[in-house]
């Protein structure tokens, strides 16, 4: 559903030490992609939540995986979790983030599933930096009004580090991230993958007349306090 998810998911990985006994969340899962791909990659066992797209969607998709032993998928609303407080051992989320947890006080929510010392990474679009003087000129003719959720590394890290229930440990904005999210826009226009191709080769447009001097990827990387 997002754009090149399983590269993105195999970015942010390479930062995390995940084990195959370890229990993992993936928040905003969409189809799964990412699940499968972690499961499979390092055999942790999967927790696979999405609000838009059916858990009994997901659980063919898994089934056809041959992992229906390794990923569970489940139909939550970001705000009401279904599971036990410090039941995860890693949190993650990719290209889901900014739609629920750019409010001040989500991440303390969030946090509370993981163990404490546990790990929370996440991958969003985003920024270099934040518009401090409004939109740039050159992308006001593609830009949508909920691209507002978008923001800069250090934006993110102010974000969670200042609710104090988290150590950020990293917050990067990925170089030529960038290239990834124009290529998957593209192969989805040419392939006519997406009924509303306007929309999409809009958003490739805009990709293409930034070159990453401002639109990229977010990764945020952080610990639960020790409490
Ligand atoms: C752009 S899709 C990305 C899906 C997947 N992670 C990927 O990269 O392909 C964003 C996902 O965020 C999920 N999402 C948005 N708001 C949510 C909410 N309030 N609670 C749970 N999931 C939500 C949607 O269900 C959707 O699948």
């Amino acid at each position: 559903m997002g754009p090149n998810v399983v590269w993105l998911t195999e970015a942010l990985s390479q930062h995390l030490d995940l084990q195959s006994d370890m229990r993992v969340l993936d928040m905003g899962c969409g189809k799964a992609a990412s699940s499968i791909f972690l499961a499979k990659e390092f055999g942790a066992s999967i927790w696979a939540t999405d609000l838009w797209i059916a858990a009994e969607e997901n659980w063919q998709r898994v089934c056809d995986a041959g992992l229906d032993q390794q990923i569970c998928p489940i139909h939550a609303e970001a705000h009401q979790l279904p599971f036990a407080q410090g039941f995860f051992d890693v949190l993650i989320s990719i290209d889901a983030y900014h739609y629920f947890g750019t409010d001040d006080l989500y991440i303390g929510y969030f946090a509370q599933f993981v163990k404490p010392g546990g790990v929370i990474a996440i991958m969003v679009p985003g920024l270099a930096h934040e518009f401090t003087e409004g939109i740039p000129e050159h992308l006001k003719p593609y830009w949508e009004w909920d691209f507002c959720s978008f923001h800069s590394a250090a934006w993110w890290n102010h974000h969670w580090q200042k609710s104090d229930q988290v150590e950020v440990i990293q917050a990067d904005f990925l170089p030529e991230g960038w290239k990834h999210w124009l290529q998957w826009q593209q192969i989805l226009v040419e392939q006519g993958l997406r009924g509303n191709s306007e929309e999409y080769s809009s958003e490739a447009k805009m990709l293409q007349v930034d070159a990453g001097r401002n639109l990229g990827f977010v990764q945020l990387i952080a610990r639960r306090e020790n409490v």
